[in-house]
């Protein structure tokens, strides 16, 4: 299976990713790591690690999503994923999009969902004093944060966390979980699992 990855940002969810299918034993092969920013500091990683990469920067097109996202497709085009994941992508794409890639788009999000969809996620289970917390693979649905679960990873809120201290205790379950159940969805495996 060929796989296409998205980022925004440092990409650290997308290096253990690639990590994963360069094993001799995993289904799936990167063929691209796109982000919307040339400053994306994921894609000089990505580039070492021999992944063909691009920006698609979408400042210039000024909230017309629809053009960006033609963008976004013009380059998936050039190399024919089976597979899309967002590993700290930004952006919200729109139904349009989403109804292309339905089924065939992944991603991670910081949360026990359907708890906590959307941002500040590690602030909002602190300041709700719950005892757990974690993150959440999921199928991408035009909703956001909303679709069918691919697999999740618990951890304790610990007294005295900040957002950083539990935004770094998730981080560390996401990089064993995204690999997981990339394996799985490659495989054609979509059963949910709970690490
Ligand atoms: C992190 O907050 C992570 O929880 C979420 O996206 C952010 C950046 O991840 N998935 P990455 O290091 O760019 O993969």
């Amino acid at each position: 299976k060929r796989v296409a990855i998205f980022i925004s940002g440092g990409g650290s969810n997308m290096v253990r990713l690639l990590e994963d299918m360069n094993k001799d034993d995993h289904p799936a092969e990167p063929v691209l790591v796109l982000a919307n920013s040339a400053d994306a500091g994921g894609l000089a990683k990505a580039a070492q690690m021999g992944v063909k990469t691009v920006a698609v920067d979408h400042r210039p097109f000024k909230g017309d999503r629809a053009a960006f996202e033609a963008a976004l497709q013009a380059e998936l085009d050039t190399v024919q994923p089976d597979i899309l994941c967002l590993a700290g992508f930004m952006r919200v794409l729109t139904e349009g999009f989403v109804a292309t890639w339905e089924g065939r788009m992944l991603n991670i999000h910081p949360s026990l969902l359907p708890k906590y969809k959307g941002l500040h996620t590690h602030a909002r289970a602190i300041d709700a004093g719950d005892e757990e917390h974690g993150c959440t693979v999921h199928l991408v649905t035009p909703a956001l944060d909303d679709g069918p679960i691919l697999g999740q990873a618990t951890v304790p809120i610990e007294d005295g966390d900040t957002p950083e201290t539990l935004a770094a205790r998730v981080l560390k379950q996401e990089h064993e979980l995204y690999p997981a159940v990339l394996r799985r969805f490659a495989a054609g495996n979509t059963t949910p699992i709970t690490l």
